[in-house]
Parts: structure tokens; C-alpha cells; sequence
């Protein structure tokens, strides 16, 4: 009932772990796929051993979470041995996430964690906690996101999906641009701002960044409408992500047109069977509402 199938590659249900959450190693990247993901992403992988930011790193504030990690990693030899493992273990396919300072760099990261042979590389371009180091993301400019687009894809064997960010006038043009530039596939969207939340006791932010991305339940309405307008203007399949968090969360995305959902902080709020939650969610509403296939109801908000 719940089968879907991106980019010729199929997945048993359409959660797919999001980069960034439990995806570091291939123990923890297998578990969550044991745990009922239809997909598991990995911690985005980069050319060189990165600590990121200082802690506190993630905080949980009303309405969602902060986090300010900084694209921590430990370089590629050891990420490209995490990927191996998860790949050679997992019961679900394995997305790789990579992210680099510069174009270049980008294609040296996919010819590389292509020789793990994970199912799809995902172009982390989006990532906004990294501007002081890294200059604007490269999602915030259509000629830059095409230019990332097409190197990962000259040097990947696999389909390529591109991340994107939320925090720009207009996504539909980026969305055109990586398409045309190759992408396989879109990944909609990475984390909300950057924000801020300050303690009011302390009258200092929470955050040793002081800034950080938005997820969870409160940037739900951002990621749907990206989604929406994503689905408009472009054909390739649409990987909805931002606030997922109940069955209903999912089916709303489908319903903007996502062939697949991302569950990154929902892991922090429900658990690590969050995904076979949200499946067992999806399949209850499909049945009261009469659905039996998951396209029976994708892309209907723009009927
Ligand atoms: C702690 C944390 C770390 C993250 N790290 C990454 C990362 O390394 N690469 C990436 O593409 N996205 C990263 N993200 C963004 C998520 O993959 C996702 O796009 C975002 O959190 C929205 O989804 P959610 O509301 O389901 O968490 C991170 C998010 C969080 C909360």
C-alpha cells in the first residue's frame, strides 16, 4: 500500500530519514532503517574532518528545534567507510549527503562517496548555519546551484537529488535551475533562517553560534508551501521535508506533491519508531478516506 519508487529505485514506504539526524555511522544509519524507513540518508559527508560549532549544538524550544551543528564531520575516508557499511547492511536503500566550500570540491566529495555505491547522492547545498565560512549557500543562487548540479551528477554513477533551501524570494527558479542543470530529483527543504532564541534569564542566546536552522513541527508550513511551488514548475521527483512529524504531516505533503517524505527532528519528539508510526498514520487515513495507493492522492491540492 505504501510502496513508492524514486528515481527507479524502490522503497517500501516513502519516509526516508533526513540528513543530519542518527546518520553518522552505518550502525546507526542500519537501525533506523530497522526501524522501518523506506530510505536512510546520511550526515552530510565533506572532503575534510570538520568539528563544527561549539555546544550546545541543538536545542528544543516551543515550537521545534534550533540547531547550529556547523556541518561537523569526520572527513571522507572515514565517511566513506560509514557509507560502505550502512550500504553493505541496510535494509533500505542509502542515501549519501555531501557538502563542500566550493564547486569543485563537490565533485571531488561525489566521485568519491560513489565508490560506496550508495543507492543516490543527495547535494547538500543548502545548509545555513556555514555562511561565515562558506559565503551563502549555493541553493540561494540559480547559476551556483546549477553549477554544483552539474559537477556532482558529471561525477556520480547514481541518481543525484539536490537539497534545497527554503530561505530564498523565489525556489521555483531554483528548482527549474538544478533540474535543467541534471538533478535527478529535489530534496525540499533544509533547515528554516538562521534564527535565534535567546534565554531570557540569562538575556544571552541559547545557542554557543547564537543562530541556527529552524525544523520540526513549527517550519511544517514553509516546507509544504516550497513543495507546492516545486511541483509546479518542475517534473523531476520531489523529496518533501520539514516538519514531519504524524501520518497527517506526510499526507499533506504528498498531497503538495512529494513522492517521498524526509522525518529529521520527528526522531527527537517520537522516537526511533517515529517512522513506523508515521506509516502505520498514513495507511489508517487511506483507509478511512478510501485511498489504496499513495498517487491516488499525490499532487491533489493542485487539482
Ligand atoms: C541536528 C540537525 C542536523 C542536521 N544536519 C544536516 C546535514 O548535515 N545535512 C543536511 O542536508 N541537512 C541537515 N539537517 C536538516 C534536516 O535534514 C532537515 O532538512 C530539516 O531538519 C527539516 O526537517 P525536519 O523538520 O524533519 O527536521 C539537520 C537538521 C538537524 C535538526
Amino acid at each position: 500500500m505504501l510502496k513508492t519508487r524514486i528515481c527507479g529505485i524502490k522503497l517500501e514506504n516513502p519516509t526516508v530519514l533526513a540528513s543530519g539526524i542518527m546518520g553518522v555511522t552505518g550502525a546507526s544509519l542500519c537501525f533506523v532503517s530497522e526501524n522501518g524507513a523506506g530510505a536512510v540518508t546520511t550526515k552530510s559527508i565533506g572532503l575534510e574532518e570538520r568539528k563544527g560549532h561549539p555546544a550546545p549544538v541543538v536545542l528544543e524550544w516551543e515550537n521545534g528545534l534550533i540547531n547550529a551543528v556547523g556541518l561537523s564531520s569526520p572527513g571522507i575516508e572515514e565517511g566513506v567507510e560509514e557509507l560502505k557499511a550502512a550500504v553493505e547492511k541496510s535494509k533500505s536503500p542509502v542515501i549519501a549527503s555531501i557538502f563542500a566550500p566550493t564547486t569543485k570540491q563537490f565533485g571531488e566529495v561525489a566521485r568519491q562517496v560513489s565508490k560506496a555505491k550508495p543507492a543516490m547522492i543527495e547535494a547538500n547545498i543548502s545548509c545555513p548555519n556555514v555562511e561565515a565560512e562558506f559565503g551563502k549557500p549555493f541553493a540561494t543562487d540559480q547559476k551556483a546551484a546549477a553549477g554544483v548540479t552539474k559537477i556532482v551528477k558529471k561525477n556520480s554513477k547514481v541518481p543525484v537529488i539536490v537539497k534545497l533551501s527554503p530561505n530564498v524570494p523565489n525556489i521555483k527558479i531554483i528548482a527549474q535551475a538544478v533540474e535543467k542543470a541534471g538533478a535527478d530529483s529535489i530534496c525540499a527543504v533544509n533547515t528554516v533562517g538562521p534564527g535565534m532564541v535567546i534565554d531570557i534569564k540569562t538575556g544571552k542566546p541559547l545557542l554557543a553560534n547564537k543562530a541556527g536552522g529552524l525544523s520540526g513541527p513549527a517550519i511544517r508550513p514553509v516546507a509544504v508551501r516550497c513543495v507546492y511551488d516545486i511541483y509546479e514548475s518542475v517534473k523531476i521527483p520531489i523529496i518533501g521535508t520539514g516538519g514531519v512529524t504524524y501520518g497527517k504531516d506526510a499526507v499533506e505533503m504528498i498531497m503538495a506533491g512529494a513522492l517521498a517524505v524526509g522525518v529529521g527532528s520527528a526522531v527527537h519528539y517520537r522516537g526511533i519508531d517515529v517512522f513506523r508510526k508515521v506509516c502505520n498514520e498514513i495507511i489508517e487515513f487511506m483507509e478511512k478516506e478510501g485511498y489504496s495507493k499513495l498517487k491516488d492522492f499525490r499532487g491533489i491540492a493542485h487539482e
